[in-house]
């Protein structure tokens, strides 16, 4: 009879596998022997297993190459799964064979290291149960997005990210040398977006954007992944209602497929599924009164930092909307109020328990005059925005959208200090390596 095909480690835990044969491959999470018997953890995509190795049982020299595997090295297992209730998930394989496929070099990474070790060490590090948790959140999030949108009728673009004028203000943009012109890395998808409802009405695209801020804050990366959206034929309060939904939909989704991970990465499920709309929604007025009366010296017109954001929202378990923001704190491509003219119809969703901006959204301007001035107001040249004003001028619309952090939101959601932690390879403005 052949050997079984290849399982994937999960196997071991289904109901009727006690007993049977399987064949697995992966990477040993931890290793110890004790007295001809060598026990180790193999981790493969699906999750964790403890396989036990007699030395009488798979011979002298397949025992001697098996002890001699380090952490994250590579090995092939075919034996027969048993209840044992002192194994760490109460099942373990007990091998009849072991193959080794890399035994590997002394692994670098144990407890106790420097955050600054551990980053220059990222490409290693991300291996660990801690990251694989973090990632499996990540692009479980992402799924959800995804399907939200289809639900939605809002289709995927895919904007560029090479640029030959910096959308958000040119302070902050990369700048690199395009065949003896200027060019940009993407800090934004909106323009393009904005080109693109056009044709299509609801639009997104998740890509990254770059910003060559040097904030060391915890919240700051020079690239971060923006899932931007743009509706057509959207006021301020159905964009809120839209933002809301997609919101509560995706957490749900999330806290009821990576329950076992959010829990470990101390965020328990029942947190997320406990988030419903409505969320609260004051405009900025509101939030200067209210931050005047905790102390903070502000005014109609100043920005809201870091400290002010988490000062809004430290109490709270549920994302907050401050909407209508000073004309003149915002972008120049966002829409004047008409009932006051000093502000925009525009909105940052602040994130639960003082984690801040994880949404900055606006209605865009459609009058071709207002947008004239506020570019001539913030100093870039008329002409760079030329095909932008364009729009305004074949079919122009109202229509609105957003972008969001994605790393923020998961900062957030996965109680992460920092934000380096929710992207496998972090960019600061002192790292982009490895
Ligand atoms: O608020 P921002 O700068 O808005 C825009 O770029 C709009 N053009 C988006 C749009 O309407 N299509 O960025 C959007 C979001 C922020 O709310 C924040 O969550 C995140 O992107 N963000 C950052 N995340 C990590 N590191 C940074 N340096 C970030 N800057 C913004
Ligand atoms: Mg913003």
């Amino acid at each position: 009879m052949s050997a079984p095909k290849f399982s994937p480690v999960s196997r071991a835990f289904a109901p009727d596998a006690v007993g049977s044969a399987v064949r697995l491959r992966g990477w040993v999470l931890r290793t110890r022997s004790s007295g001809g018997i060598l026990f180790f953890v193999l981790r493969d995509r699906t999750g964790n297993v403890q396989v036990t190795a007699r030395r009488d049982e798979v011979g002298e020299a397949a025992f001697t190459a098996a002890e001699h595997v380090q952490i994250e090295g590579a090995v092939a297992v075919e034996g027969t799964v048993a209840e044992d209730r002192r194994a760490p998930d109460g099942r373990e394989v007990r091998a009849k064979r072991v193959d080794v496929i890399d035994a590997g070099e002394p692994f670098p990474i144990f407890t106790d290291q420097t955050e600054e070790f551990l980053l220059d060490q990222r490409h290693l590090a991300i291996r660990s149960q801690e990251n694989v948790a973090i990632f499996r959140v990540k692009a479980e999030l992402l799924r959800a997005f995804r399907e939200f949108f289809d639900r939605e009728e809002v289709v995927e673009m895919t904007p560029p990210i090479l640029t030959g004028n910096a959308a958000e203000g040119g302070a902050e943009a990369f700048r690199f040398d395009y065949f003896g012109r200027p060019g940009y890395l993407s800090q934004t998808a909106q323009l393009y977006l904005e080109a693109l409802l056009f044709p299509h009405e609801r639009v997104y695209a998740l890509t990254p954007s770059f910003r060559a801020e040097k904030s060391r804050t915890p919240r700051h990366l020079t690239e971060f992944l923006n899932l931007e959206v743009e509706l057509a034929w959207c006021d301020l309060p159905e964009l809120l209602d839209f933002i809301e939904r997609m919101m509560v939909d995706v957490l749900h989704a999330v806290a009821e497929r990576r329950p076992k991970e959010l829990q470990s990465l101390g965020r328990p499920p029942k947190e997320l599924l406990e988030i419903h709309a409505p969320f609260d929604r004051i405009r900025y007025a509101e939030a200067i009164d209210r931050l005047t009366k905790l102390g903070f010296p502000v005014e109609f017109g100043s920005d809201l930092g870091t400290a002010e954001e988490r000062a809004l929202t430290l109490e709270s378990k549920t994302p907050l909307f401050v909407t209508h923001y000073p004309r003149a704190l915002k972008a120049f491509y966002m829409f004047q109020s008409r009932d006051d003219p000093r502000t925009v119809e525009a909105t940052d969703l602040l994130g639960p328990e003082g984690y801040g901006e994880i949404v900055g959204a606006s209605c865009r301007e459609t009058d071709i005059a207002r947008l004239h001035e506020r570019i001539e107001q913030i100093g870039a040249k008329r002409e760079e925005y030329e095909w932008y004003l364009d729009l305004r001028r074949h079919g122009n619309v109202p229509h609105a959208g957003f972008g969001l952090g994605v790393e923020r939101v998961l900062r957030w959601m996965l109680r992460r200090e920092h934000i380096r932690d929710t992207t496998p390879f972090p960019r600061t403005p002192s790292r982009h390596t490895p």
